[in-house]
């Protein structure tokens, strides 16, 4: 990565393993492109530099935030502290248990590239996870989802610092508790900086191709019998098809999760409205679909300001150009409103709101 690309303010401490900026623009490092300073950018190429920064009384006195890509992040106004981006790279293959090969990422590895990486190795599992922006790093945070698969099922552990014991520690899957757009992570933020992913990866398994439109997609790439790779390609071209890439209009990909509620609420709902999207798990909550509640508030492609709802996907807030955080944060706040008065459903963003 390119330290001068991104820095605004002048460098003013150069470590073994990081970087330190001061009044350091955040507008390149977060997809919304949304303005945005932080007090200090510490860029951390070496995960034993941790320890050291940690040593530092600038970090124990002020806010820590800690950023990936920030694809999944919206700034409503400016850090008043420390962001500490995690840049460390390498991937290493650790061997292998007959079933699964394990292979180490260092967190600031790019997530898309990594899953590239994994495919053109021979190993399978991560293929509909393909061209989901951000860092390996954050992938756990949220347990990355699409298509079927979430990243969970193909970690077995993760290492990271904690600042709580001011240690490096080891998680396993288990202690991880993922769920759908869900972790340990999640409920304790910035508690644990994330250094490295371990991956359990097969050679062979079960393609997952039931997701509405993926064998359609195959049928159309002219592939009778799938493997990895197809799977991925195909899943690339709908995701180019249904989202604006963050490279030409700002977003975060979806802007809130899809809600779970009580079988009562679904049911109702589903009776007054039968065209309604809902997945039935096997728990006691039904899935729906927030892109289809926003949708049906007449919101798709609505404006206000710079911040819209995206004309191709409806979950999708986005920047046309000059919106502020906090103007998103608005358009968000009125269709949450909406949603709820006529529903009677709470959406919950998916992102981080800073
Ligand atoms: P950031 O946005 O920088 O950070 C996200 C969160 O993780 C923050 O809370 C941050 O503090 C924390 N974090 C980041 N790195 C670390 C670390 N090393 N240690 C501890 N905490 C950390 N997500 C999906 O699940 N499925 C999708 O299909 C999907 N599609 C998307 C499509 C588009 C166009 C976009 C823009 C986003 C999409 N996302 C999707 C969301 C996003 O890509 C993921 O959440 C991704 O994992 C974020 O990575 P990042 O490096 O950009 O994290
Ligand atoms: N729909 C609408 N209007 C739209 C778009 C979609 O009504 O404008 C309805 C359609 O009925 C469609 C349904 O919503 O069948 C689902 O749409 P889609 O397949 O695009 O999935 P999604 O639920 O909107 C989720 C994830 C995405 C992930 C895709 C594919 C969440 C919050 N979002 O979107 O993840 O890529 O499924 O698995 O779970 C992200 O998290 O940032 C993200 C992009």
């Amino acid at each position: 990565m390119s330290e001068k690309r991104y820095q605004v303010g002048a460098a003013i401490a150069e470590g073994v393993g990081y970087t330190i900026v001061e009044n350091a623009s955040l507008e390149g490092r977060n997809t919304f492109r949304v303005p945005a300073r932080a007090s200090l950018l510490i860029d951390v190429r070496r995960a034993d530099a941790l320890g050291e920064l940690f040593g530092y009384a600038m970090l124990k006195s002020q806010p820590v935030l800690v950023l990936g890509e920030g694809s999944n992040i919206l700034f409503t106004r400016d850090w008043p502290g420390v962001v500490l981006s995690i840049a460390a790279l390498g991937i290493r293959e650790l061997g292998d248990d007959g079933e699964c090969t394990r292979i180490r990422v260092e967190a600031g590895e790019n997530w898309n590239d990594f899953v590239r990486w994994s495919l053109a190795r021979g190993y399978c599992g991560l293929e509909n996870l393909v061209l989901i922006p951000g860092t390996v790093g954050a992938a756990p945070i949220q347990n990355i989802g699409a298509y079927g698969v979430e990243v969970g099922g193909f970690i077995s552990e993760v290492e990271a610092w904690d600042r709580q014991s001011g240690q490096l520690v080891r998680l396993d899957r288990a202690q991880c508790a993922f769920a759908y757009r869900d972790s340990v992570f999640k409920h304790a933020p910035d508690r644990y900086i994330v250094t490295a992913v371990g991956f359990a990866l097969p050679r062979r398994r079960d393609l997952q191709i039931d997701y509405a439109g993926v064998r359609e997609e195959l049928a159309a790439l002219g592939v009778a019998a799938p493997n990895a790779p197809a799977v991925a390609e195909a899943i690339a071209r709908i995701r180019t098809r249904k989202l604006p890439n963050p490279a030409l209009l700002g977003n975060a990909g979806s802007f809130f999760k899809n809600p779970l509620v009580e079988r009562g609420l679904a049911d109702s709902l589903r009776q007054s409205h039968p065209q309604m999207p809902a997945w039935d798990g096997t728990g006691p909550l039904v899935k729906l679909s927030a892109a289809w509640l926003i949708e049906s508030c007449g919101f798709k492609g609505l404006r206000q300001g710079d911040a819209a709802v995206s004309e191709q996907h409806a979950l999708v807030l986005v920047n046309l150009g000059q919106a502020t955080g906090m103007e998103i944060w608005s358009l968000a706040e009125r269709i949450r409103a909406e949603v709820s008065s006529r529903f009677g459903v709470l959406l919950e963003a998916e992102p981080r709101i800073l």
